[in-house]
């Protein structure tokens, strides 16, 4: 099954397992468990873990790089949005892990007004799809967990399991 397919599955039968997609906020999006370095939410969802000093999880910064490099020409610095793109800081608010997970694979066309604005599938593109819990909570974060703008100042280091999953993803 190609990356893509898995990824697609996963994100169904994610949405067929809650009854409704309600609100993400501070509350539902906070960290109950942690392996290796990887936080959770209640429900099993990956999630950030900003300390008190501003350290963050090293997924979280990963994540803020993924995105830069790969989504912020269209979707603003930080997540805040462009004429041609939506802000995802505040779509994150109302979006789960599982549509997150299918629009960025499968891509999107909104076309109207004589305006057709699209979104990339990147089901195919290792860059992103090897780091999509990485970008997920870093927006996450920047959508209901407070993090500021801009490069986090502390990060978590990189851990072994992070490792691991780069070298297996993207040398495959
Ligand atoms: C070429 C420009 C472009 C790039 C690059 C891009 N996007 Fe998008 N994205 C869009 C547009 C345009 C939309 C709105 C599409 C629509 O409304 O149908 C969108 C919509 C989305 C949405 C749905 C937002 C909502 O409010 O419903 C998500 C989530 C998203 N993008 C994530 C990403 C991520 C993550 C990346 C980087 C891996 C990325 N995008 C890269 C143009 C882009």
């Amino acid at each position: 099954m190609s990356v893509r397919k898995t990824i697609l599955v996963l994100a169904m039968s994610l949405i067929g397992s809650s009854v409704i997609l309600a609100a993400d906020d501070k509350q539902k999006a906070a960290a109950v468990s942690e392996q290796d370095g990887k936080y959770v939410d209640a429900e099993g969802n990956p999630t950030f873990k900003i300390q008190d000093d501003g350290t963050v999880d090293w997924y979280t910064f990963s994540g803020y790089r993924r995105y830069h490099s790969d989504c912020h020409v269209c979707h603003g610095p930080d997540g805040v949005g462009s004429s041609y793109a939506p802000a995802l800081a505040n779509s994150m608010k109302n979006m789960d892990y599982a549509t997150f997970l299918s629009i960025v694979a499968e891509g999107r066309k909104n076309v109207g007004g004589g305006k057709e604005n699209v979104m990339p599938a990147f089901g195919e593109n290792k860059n992103v799809y090897c780091y999509l819990d990485d970008i997920y909570v870093y927006l996450r974060a920047r959508a209901v967990g407070d993090a500021p703008r801009g490069r986090p100042p502390k990060k978590a280091d990189k851990p072994q399991a992070a490792k691991d999953h780069e070298k297996s993803c993207m040398g495959s």
